[in-house]
């Protein structure tokens, strides 16, 4: 069985894409077999992250150029990647049914991977809601802020009574230490149960971090640029909640549905 996971936020810039790519990696280092997919067309930047600059993107695969193999690119210890193809119209102007081709496609990988891992963009938009709830596990990316907070609970909201979707894994980014990370997720929590029958699942934090910063400067990911320090360590403990996250299961349109 494949697993979809979707690295959301409704805020923009608070690290979705690095968790995406750092989690991707932990992945595979853990053995599981894994692809990266940017459905960021605006702002496709996860190559960036990943220190690779691929010839062929989604873009290439939805003009009918390229086949689903040949947008596949190979990224640092075994990841798989597909790149978003920046600032494309034809992209930005996808209409569901381009959508659907591309996540229909993607069942071809069903019995090669162990977890596709979805970048999106910021926003509550149809593209960001249509991807984010065809996967079954939604990560949403939190930070302590409140426009973090109510953009993360507008995002939810929508997923959850637009798209049906029950259960979430949040991850505290920018955090400022453990126990400061759960205070927030709670206080997060406390306000969903407040208004949403939902379910969120603490997926852990990753701590504020120069050495971060410092990996995107240099296109290396903390993931394999530096496995032993603690930042590497949290995106190992991030994959390891992922694996027993709570899965959705709804009737709508999902990547790999049986
Ligand atoms: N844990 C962290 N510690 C310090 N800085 C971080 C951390 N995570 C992300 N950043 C910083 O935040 C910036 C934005 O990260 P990223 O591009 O992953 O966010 P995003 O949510 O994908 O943004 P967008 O909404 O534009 O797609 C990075 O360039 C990096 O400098
Ligand atoms: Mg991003």
């Amino acid at each position: 069985m494949t697993v979809s996971i979707a690295v959301t936020s409704g805020k923009g810039g608070v690290g979705k894409t690095n968790c995406a790519v750092n989690l991707s990696l932990s992945l595979t280092k853990m053995g599981k077999k894994v692809v990266l997919f940017d459905t960021d067309f605006g702002m496709a930047n996860a190559h960036i992250l990943l220190g690779t600059n691929p010839k062929r993107t989604a873009a290439d695969f939805l003009r009918g150029t390229a086949g689903l193999e040949s947008i596949l690119s190979d990224g640092p210890s075994d990841l798989r990647f597909i790149a978003g193809g920046s600032g494309l119209l034809e992209l930005l102007n996808l209409d569901n049914h381009a959508r659907y081709q591309m996540l229909q496609s993607l069942s071809d990988l069903e019995n090669e991977i162990d977890y596709l891992v979805v970048d999106t963009p910021a926003g509550a938009s149809e593209s960001a809601l249509f991807f984010a709830s065809a996967v079954a596990v939604p990560l949403v990316v939190l930070v302590a802020e409140p426009t973090s907070f109510l953009d993360a609970y507008a995002f939810i909201k929508a997923a959850h009574i637009e798209k049906n979707i029950q259960n979430f894994s949040v991850v505290v980014n920018m955090a400022d230490g453990s126990a400061a990370a759960k205070a927030n997720f709670d206080k997060f929590f406390e306000i969903c149960r407040r208004f949403l029958d939902v379910n969120l699942h603490y997926a852990g934090m990753i701590p504020m971090s120069h050495a971060i910063r410092r990996s995107i400067v240099k296109r290396a990911p903390i993931a394999t640029g530096q496995p032993s320090s603690p930042e590497a360590k949290a995106f190992i403990a991030l994959a390891k909640k992922m694996v027993n996250a709570p899965l959705n299961t709804h009737d709508g349109i999902r990547f790999f549905s049986p």
